[in-house]
């Protein structure tokens, strides 16, 4: 792995325990208070199911995968959640067991990168901010494929990811190489996406231009990304 991607991992790694240690599950006022819309949007799809299986990639402390389990319960939900962080799995475990979830979240200590996606078994994959924290362009390519050929028939993919992201040290008001191991442009991004789901029914694309400051090691970024979601369904 290269000594940039090896720097990000670390930083991330840092910050997400720091986060993770500090803001709990569906606490109000913080950005884990509620599972993200457009993936609970999909429950009256996943009800039509029985059973369902989820693959939540990046699935941090479980504020999509928890939801979403609670709400399956009756149809035999069975979501695989994975994330490079152990002690995000940890968090998982317990929010699991808190929330009743717990046999049906599968709780995985992996990157991205290397989990190898089961072809022909899950119902819905998601990925909120995670996909663009594959070590390159490359296994970013071949996660979309693999994650094509993860999905049943009318099985539903849904990525949200950051593109085109700049970052600025506001201290010194200069440019700082951005915090994400895959940095593309928006336009290609969803290139990629409607490349790999060619044979899928288009749910939903957008792409939002977002502002916020983010805290780095030493300085706070103001950070700028067009966030891209993607929502498309496999019909063949
Ligand atoms: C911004 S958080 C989002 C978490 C969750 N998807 C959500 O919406 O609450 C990104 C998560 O991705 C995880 N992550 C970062 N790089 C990863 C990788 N290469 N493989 C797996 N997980 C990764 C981080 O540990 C973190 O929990």
């Amino acid at each position: 792995m290269s000594d940039r991607i090896e720097a990000i991992r670390e930083a991330e790694r840092k910050s997400h325990t720091e986060i993770y240690s500090t803001a709990k599950l569906f606490e109000k006022g913080s950005w884990l208070a509620k599972p993200v819309k457009t993936v609970m949007d999909l429950l009256p799809m996943l009800r039509e199911k029985n059973p369902v299986t989820i693959l939540d990639l990046g699935c941090g402390v479980g504020r999509n995968c928890i939801p979403l389990a609670k709400e399956l319960s009756e149809n035999n939900c069975k979501t695989d959640a994975v994330d490079i962080l152990e002690f995000a799995i940890e968090e998982l475990t317990v929010n699991s067991k808190n929330h009743g979830v717990h046999e049906s979240v599968n709780p995985i200590v992996s990157s991205i990168d290397d989990f190898s996606i089961e072809p022909d078994k899950y119902n819905l994959i998601i990925a909120v901010s995670a996909l663009e924290h594959v070590s390159s362009e490359e296994v970013f390519r071949k996660k979309l494929h693999e994650i094509n050929d993860g999905l049943k028939q009318g099985g539903i993919v849904c990525l949200i990811a950051n593109s085109e992201v700049t970052e600025t040290d506001k201290s010194v008001n200069s440019r700082v190489d951005p915090q994400f191991e895959v940095n593309i442009k928006a336009e290609e991004m969803i290139s990629l996406l409607n490349g790999a789901f060619e044979n899928a029914e288009l749910l939903k694309v957008s792409v939002s231009e977002q502002n916020y400051d983010i805290p780095r090691e030493n300085f706070i970024s103001a950070l700028s990304t067009k966030v891209v979601t993607f929502v498309a369904q496999k019909v063949k």
